[in-house]
């Protein structure tokens, strides 16, 4: 694997709807994060990716996109965002973008102009079908609920096919000059120093065409997009061409939202010369889902937990560079999903973020994560603003799950989870806004916010500090940013142990994943203890002694193995 600019550094990816509301509002804006520029620089941060902030009607949150070269008033402005650019360079820090070109908005002016014209040029950068007797082109369900067809304003026999909402038209990618137009705007950013982009649902922009059905897998009749993407072919024609067409002349940095990647497929995707720089690790967000819904997900455990992530390591070897996350806008708060109910300490918080921060490949933090922000507890479905917690509440019903079962799945899996606001400080609404905040504050910011964390040397925060630090430190770097990762006792039970190994130096990140104190044999003898997340740290005989849920990092000497 080639070295590149970014392997070394530290991500970060901001919400800015509730990072931080410098106009009161209710909404945060670029000048939030302008605000918090240096407060980021401070944790170790020196790749941040916004979460979309273009101009949009927000019916998801942004990702559906009505203007790709301006910013959303909500949002700021573009003197906003040249500014922030501007300041981050000040910084050596890299601003990415988030791509949304699977689809667009319904109120982008092509989709209007499709309206107008169905079977003009605009009408080709959709995917427009005639509907005749009622019969829709293919039984496939959008991701938020209901067919993936939707009348064509203005058109009764005609539909347009959006995956996701109805509010997100896809783009037919199949037409060149639709990539031309999308090329040429990536451009534009590129050129106006934008360091890459986060690419959103990208696979989702090779259709299985014709349209045809699959068999239906729900009593509404319909089908998973899943099944139609499994018969996709040729998905890479497109990406090189994007790679070689934007990101390759800007030397940019892209990381791809890649669910069902064919395992052969990961060189073309993260190879040396792969259509992106690297992509997410989403093997145990994805565990225990299920087609059915979320109400029939099941949990996962340390032990699934660690084999997801191992698998994923093992998979990937030295092929590229993974991008390593706990959560992110799309998932419940890291914290809450993986260890289990009722144990998360800061000690337990800390432990996570060791495990997987140390992990061959880029980690990434999600705001408030590096506070250890929890998910939220609801007391109606009114207080959800999510349009896939709804559409997931309404199948749970729909399938006999009782109202508080229901609200109940939703506080376990609900993306509202890591939408609210970030938990600044313990005043009125979190510090997050001087207005009424969006999206309902948690309630527990009183106890967990920046301020309380800030300079507590034992804080979460300050441990985020530290494993950044460490993973950045000269005489460690070469062995946490490229050594091999190497299991180590992978069947004990609630232990997540590897060494990260070079021909000069192995460190071991050896972890207790329970309450229960477990002593371990250790591989070689200890040279340095590099980072722990408690006081004590008790090592004789070749073995050590671990705390409930203690993490520990450390230098050895003559490894055996
Ligand atoms: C993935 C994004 O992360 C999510 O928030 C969004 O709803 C869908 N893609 C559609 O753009």
């Amino acid at each position: 694997m080639k070295k590149q600019w970014w392997h070394g550094k530290t991500a970060y990816q901001i919400y800015p709807k509730s990072f931080f509301d410098t106009n009161g509002d209710g909404i945060g804006d670029l000048q939030g994060v302008i605000r918090k520029l240096d407060y980021l620089k401070d944790l170790g941060v020196d790749i941040v990716w916004l979460s979309p902030c273009y101009v949009s009607p927000l019916a998801d949150q942004g990702y559906d996109i009505a203007d790709y070269y301006a910013i959303d008033p909500r949002f700021g402005t573009m003197e906003d965002m040249d500014q922030l650019l501007a300041e981050a360079k000040k910084r050596d820090m890299y601003i990415l973008m988030d791509l949304v070109v699977n689809h667009c908005s319904d109120e982008h002016e092509w989709f209007k102009k499709a309206c107008e014209d169905p079977f003009g040029k605009y009408g080709k950068y959709f995917y427009i079908e005639q509907v005749k007797d009622g019969k829709l082109p293919c039984n496939w369900r959008s991701y938020f609920g209901g067919p993936v067809w939707e009348k064509l304003p203005g058109h009764d026999d005609l539909y347009y096919l959006h995956v996701f909402h109805k509010k997100q038209p896809d783009l037919n990618w199949e037409n060149p000059e639709l990539r031309e137009e999308i090329y040429k705007m990536m451009n534009w950013w590129l050129d106006r120093g934008l360091a890459g982009f986060r690419i959103d649902a990208i696979i989702n922009i090779k259709k299985a065409l014709p349209f045809k059905d699959y068999p239906a897998d729900r009593e509404d009749g319909l089908c998973s997009v899943h099944n139609m993407l499994h018969e996709a072919k040729g998905v890479g024609v497109f990406l090189g061409e994007m790679r070689d067409r934007t990101f390759k002349p800007h030397n940019s940095f892209s990381v791809g939202e890649v669910f069902n990647e064919k395992e052969e497929e990961l060189p073309d995707f993260i190879g040396d010369d792969g259509y992106f720089s690297s992509m997410f690790d989403f093997a145990e967000t994805v565990f225990g889902q299920s087609g059915d819904g979320w109400h029939a997900s099941s949990g996962i455990t340390p032990d699934d937990y660690r084999n997801c992530v191992f698998a994923t390591q093992r998979k990937i070897g030295q092929i590229g560079y993974i991008s390593n996350i706990i959560e992110n806008h799309d998932e419940p708060r890291g914290v809450s999903r993986y260890i289990p109910e009722g144990e998360a300490t800061p000690a337990a918080k800390k432990m996570l973020a060791t495990v997987y921060f140390l992990l061959r490949g880029l980690p990434w933090i999600y705001q408030g994560q590096e506070i250890g922000m929890e998910n939220i507890k609801l007391n109606s479905i009114d207080e959800v603003d999510d349009i896939s917690s709804i559409d997931n509440y309404k199948v749970a019903l729909a399938a006999g799950v009782s109202e508080k079962e229901a609200l109940h799945m939703i506080e376990l899996y609900g993306r509202d989870n890591a939408r609210t606001p970030f938990q600044w400080n313990a005043s009125e609404n979190a510090g997050f806004t001087t207005g009424t905040p969006w999206l309902r504050v948690n309630p527990n910011y009183t106890q967990i916010n920046l301020a309380a964390q800030k300079d507590d040397p034992d804080s979460i925060f300050q441990y985020y500090r530290a494993l950044s630090r460490l993973r950045k430190d000269p005489a460690y770097q070469e062995t946490l940013v490229y050594g091999a990762f190497i299991p180590y006792l992978e069947d004990h039970h609630n232990v997540m142990a590897y060494l990260r190994r070079t021909d000069d130096q192995t460190i071991l990140v050896i972890a207790n994943y329970q309450t229960q104190p477990q002593t371990l044999p250790l591989p070689g003898k200890v040279n340095r203890i590099l980072l722990a997340n408690t006081g004590n740290v008790s090592i004789q005989n070749g073995q050590i002694d671990l705390e409930g849920y203690q993490a520990v990092v450390l230098e050895l000497g003559n490894v055996i193995q």
